[in-house]
């Protein structure tokens, strides 16, 4: 244990003296493999190695798994430069979090709640689409320039669009390539063999999946009334009677005995406590729209689609109520009230459009 934290801090230590030194250059060249690789047979592990390095390159020469290259010598550059910039960023702001190869395991870490986000099982949280689909790009573009508030991930607002376009699509990158290689070390490791086609086919599936990320948004199915103290109520009513109390507690504080999980990275977490002023997936009512209607990915939280689809004005409700909880401690510290005015809540407004994709997919 001290010795592991003694390294992480030296690491730490080694990382500012490197940034010290042009943090542009100090790339750290390698990608490991993941720990189920490591376990397989000598012959099965060298497989699986090969073609992930076959489809998604090196840290050296990175390329997006079951992407076209661009057929021209001009668009070929362009992409290149594209993802050299999108790692030249990564490296130098996201690293010490998210890891070399996106597992999560950067050096600060394992010091972290919650832990940066792991990208290699391919499961974003914080999405705008259905339950279980990959994110669109402008969510993690959102994600980018609005950081995830209640938590370590910081805002990059400031960055440059270019780089924050580049940045997103080496995510997407690194992310496609632990996919590819988690699903290709468990199919090896069940059947014992692992045959080109079968390769083949994980490539075209995760390429394909990733697609899901370019369909549309969850919209409200209703438009969005207005905040009414009545709704408010109505909505801590269906709080109480639809199940959300039984994981985020009656006062929404998320304090309850069973208040216990764990997520699709391993690591234990609980009900979110709505009541914190700090909602990770965003302050917007379009915002707690979807994380009521889709569930949060790789978490305990469930989507209500189902349940609730039938009444559109339920979801409203208890929109409401979330967003009264959320508001409310802040509200009852600053001046001692205990409801919030409807007009604090702001109408949603669709994040500007990002333009010109530089998407590996899209090749130019
Ligand atoms: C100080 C640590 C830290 C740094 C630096 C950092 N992140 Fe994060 N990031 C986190 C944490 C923690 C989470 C997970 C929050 C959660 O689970 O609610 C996260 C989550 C994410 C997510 C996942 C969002 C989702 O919907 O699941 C993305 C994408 C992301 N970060 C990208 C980046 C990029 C790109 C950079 C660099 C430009 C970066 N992060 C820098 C800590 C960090
Ligand atoms: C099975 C337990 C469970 C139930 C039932 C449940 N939730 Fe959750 N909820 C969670 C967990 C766990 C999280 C935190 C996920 C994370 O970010 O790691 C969460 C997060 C949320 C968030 C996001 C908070 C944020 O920080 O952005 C909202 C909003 C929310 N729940 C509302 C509801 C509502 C409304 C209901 C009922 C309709 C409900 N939940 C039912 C477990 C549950």
């Amino acid at each position: 244990m001290v010795s592991s934290r003694c390294c992480a801090g030296l690491w730490v230590l080694a990382m500012l003296l490197a940034c010290s030194a042009g943090c542009q250059r100090a790339e750290p060249v390698t990608w490991d493999s993941s720990e189920q690789v490591q376990k397989l047979p000598e012959e099965l592990g060298k497989i699986v190695r090969d073609a992930v390095v076959r489809q998604s390159g090196t840290a050296l020469e990175p390329r997006l798994a079951g992407a076209a290259t661009p057929r021209d010598e001009a668009g070929r550059r362009r992409l290149q430069q594209h993802t050299a910039l999108g790692q030249a960023v990564y490296n130098k702001r996201c690293v010490q979090c998210h890891g070399v190869s996106g597992d999560g395991a950067g050096a600060v870490a394992a010091s972290l709640y919650p832990r940066p986000r792991d990208y290699t099982k391919g499961i974003f949280k914080f999405t705008s689409m259905p339950y279980g689909s990959k994110p669109r790009r402008d969510d993690l573009l959102q994600t980018l320039v609005r950081g995830i508030s209640g938590t370590s991930m910081p805002s990059f607002r400031l960055l440059p669009r270019k780089e924050l376009e580049a940045v997103v699509d080496y995510v997407i990158l690194l992310s496609r390539r632990g996919e590819l290689e988690l699903q290709l070390a468990s199919e090896a490791e069940a059947s014992e063999e692992l045959e080109t086609e079968t390769i083949d086919d994980y490539v075209t599936t995760v390429a394909e999946r990733w697609k899901e990320g370019s369909g549309l948004p969850t919209q409200p199915l209703t438009p969005q009334p207005e905040l009414t103290e009545e709704r408010i109520a109505r909505g801590r009513e269906a709080f109480l009677t639809r199940g959300c109390s039984k994981c985020h507690g009656e006062d929404g504080r998320g304090h309850t005995k069973d208040n216990i999980g764990r997520d699709a990275w391993g690591f234990a977490t609980r009900a979110a406590d709505l009541t914190s002023g700090m909602l990770r997936g965003g302050q917007e009512p379009l915002d707690v729209y979807r994380r009521i209607m889709n569930g949060i990915n790789g978490t305990p939280m469930p989507g209500f689609r189902s349940a609730l689809e039938s009444e559109p004005d339920t979801i409203w409700d208890l929109v409401s109520y979330v967003l009264s909880v959320s508001e409310q401690r802040r509200l009852e510290t600053v001046a001692g009230k205990t409801t919030i005015p409807a007009g604090l809540i702001k109408p949603y407004v669709e994040p500007e459009p990002v333009a010109d994709g530089g998407s590996g997919d899209s090749a130019e």
